[in-house]
């Protein structure tokens, strides 16, 4: 799961659109993500573009910043200010330098939002914090200059935690930073969309309780446990998307999902620096063109400057719930009406690219999409805490969601049912593009994985639960196989 990301930014600089007329484009290209902002004359200044998954955005209270020049990628290309995942192939000289590098980045943007240019030392300040999951950053200038504030936050929601807001400075608005107009959720289905008619005709099937109960621990445990380094003989110390592991990892997938009868499996690679999404697809046998998609991130992150990245919940949970799919499908040649895609994206950590290089892809192809869904964090179960299916709060089709609870509810009569306001992942780039899509995460309520982004996220620890996986896991492919008509 990637982190939610709020900027805060004064309430002047959200105030009425720009024309483009007067604006200026800027075009960056850091190590990782091309862009363009446009900005108002004489705010160009203001805008700093930072190394790699670093990027810091601000402008003064005079300057109006066009709110939809955000592109809906920067809300999560900004979220890492120091935690930049040490990569195999760094040395300590690397790490030093990356760290001397983000030092400079941080001074560089301070002393260039003054009206001073000439190098002077900055007496800005850097205030860290953190609340449950939500960390944050602000940078503060001193009060005699102009007002430059950034919160780079990840994991805040401002209705999650008020008591975040108590701490910034008064004049400070919380964004949610995704801008009207980047995205175009499609919120209300027609009337004749298969998700609505479904939701009308949903029924219990003893034959598809048959399959989906044949989720099993055993072979659930056999792959996340590969994935995350655990099982004797795994290769994998980490599966971070610009590791030249993670393309060991997509291999790896390949031969897991050919190996259980997709159609086809591709590697799709849509970033040079980073592994491929691993696509394999089923034909639909009537309605072919009509897609059904679950997926699944295959990329990890490990704890800040460690370079061990198991992700055995984040999101080997996910990926091993994909693999059972597979492995179903295949131990009872089942068919589907419509198309049916398995995908395990990478990319997933530093802002979804996989998946927005894929629903890219299918949108500008005019690809039908009957519904996407994800599975990201499955297994964590709170000691003492019940087995637990949520869905999101935010970022979803509303229609969608509440189909798939009852469809939960039916087959998986041992998970208690409810919403999280835990955020970000792959069935977002689906949503933004307009498709209905949803997700399924682990728990109702916010994060409680004390192992989250962290080094130590491993399937053998406490909370780690391969009933919780399982429940999950059969959720999701009823899911789907009602939706993607299963042929028995
Ligand atoms: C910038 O600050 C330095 C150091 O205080 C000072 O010497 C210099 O004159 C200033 N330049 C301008 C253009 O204000
Ligand atoms: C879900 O089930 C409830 C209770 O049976 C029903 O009222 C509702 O219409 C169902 N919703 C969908 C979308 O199937
Ligand atoms: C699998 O199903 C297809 C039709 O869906 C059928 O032609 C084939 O014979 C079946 N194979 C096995 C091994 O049952």
């Amino acid at each position: 799961m990637v982190k939610s990301l709020l900027v805060s930014i004064s309430a002047a600089l959200i105030a009425a659109a720009v024309s483009a007329a007067s604006a200026t484009h800027w075009e960056f290209v850091d190590n990782t993500i091309p862009r363009t902002v446009e900005f108002q004359p004489g705010c160009e200044r203001e805008l700093r573009g930072i190394y790699e998954d670093l990027s810091i955005y601000a402008a003064p209270e005079s300057c109006q910043l066009h709110a939809s020049a955000l592109p809906a990628e920067h809300m999560y290309s900004q979220l890492i200010v120091l935690e930049r995942q040490k990569l195999e192939s760094d040395s300590e000289a690397d790490v030093r330098e990356w760290r001397e590098t983000v030092e400079d980045a941080v001074t560089g943007f301070a002393v260039s939002s003054m009206e001073n240019d000439s190098g002077i030392d900055t007496p800005f300040k850097i205030f860290r914090g953190r609340r449950k999951f939500c960390r944050f950053t602000i940078i503060d200038l001193p009060e005699n200059q102009p007002l430059y504030r950034v919160l780079i936050g990840s994991n805040c929601a401002a209705e999650d935690t008020p008591n975040l807001i108590d701490m910034l400075p008064a004049n400070t608005e919380i964004l949610p930073v995704r801008t009207a107009g980047a995205v175009t959720p499609l919120n209300a289905l027609p009337a004749d969309h298969p998700i609505v008619v479904k939701s009308k005709t949903l029924k219990h099937r003893q034959s598809l309780q048959s399959i989906v109960d044949q989720v099993d621990v055993k072979t659930l445990e056999k792959d996340v446990t590969w994935l995350s380094g655990e099982a004797p003989g795994s290769p994998f110390t980490t599966r971070s998307s610009t590791s030249k592991q993670s393309v060991e990892v997509a291999e790896w997938l390949k031969s897991q999902f050919l190996s259980y009868g997709c159609d086809t499996v591709e590697l799709m690679t849509y970033r040079s620096m980073f592994g491929p999404n691993v696509i394999c697809t089923f034909k639909g046998t009537e309605r072919p063109s009509e897609h059904v998609i679950i997926g699944a991130h295959h990329d990890d992150r490990g704890s800040f400057l460690n370079p061990r990245a198991p992700g055995a919940d984040d999101d080997g949970s996910g990926s091993s719930m994909l693999l059972q799919v597979a492995r179903i499908i295949k131990n009872n040649n089942l068919s589907f009406g419509r198309t049916f895609i398995i995908a395990a994206f990478s990319g997933e950590e530093q802002g979804l690219f996989g998946s927005a290089a894929l629903a890219k892809k299918l949108k500008s192809e005019d690809t039908t999409i009957t519904m996407m869904i994800q599975g990201d964090m499955l297994a964590y179960r709170k000691p003492g805490e019940p087995i637990q299916t949520a869905f999101p709060a935010r970022y979803h089709t509303p229609e969608l969601s509440s189909l798939l609870r009852n469809v939960t509810e039916l087959y998986v009569p041992e998970t208690v049912v409810g919403v999280t306001g835990a955020c970000c992942s792959d069935h977002q780039s689906f949503w933004e593009a307009g498709f209905p899509a949803t997700a399924f995460f682990e728990r109702n309520g916010p994060i409680a994985d004390p192992k989250y982004h962290n080094s130590g996220d491993l399937v053998y620890r406490e909370g780690y639960d391969f009933e919780q996986l399982r429940a999950s896991t059969k959720a999701m492919m009823a899911s789907v196989f009602e939706v993607a008509d299963v042929k028995f």
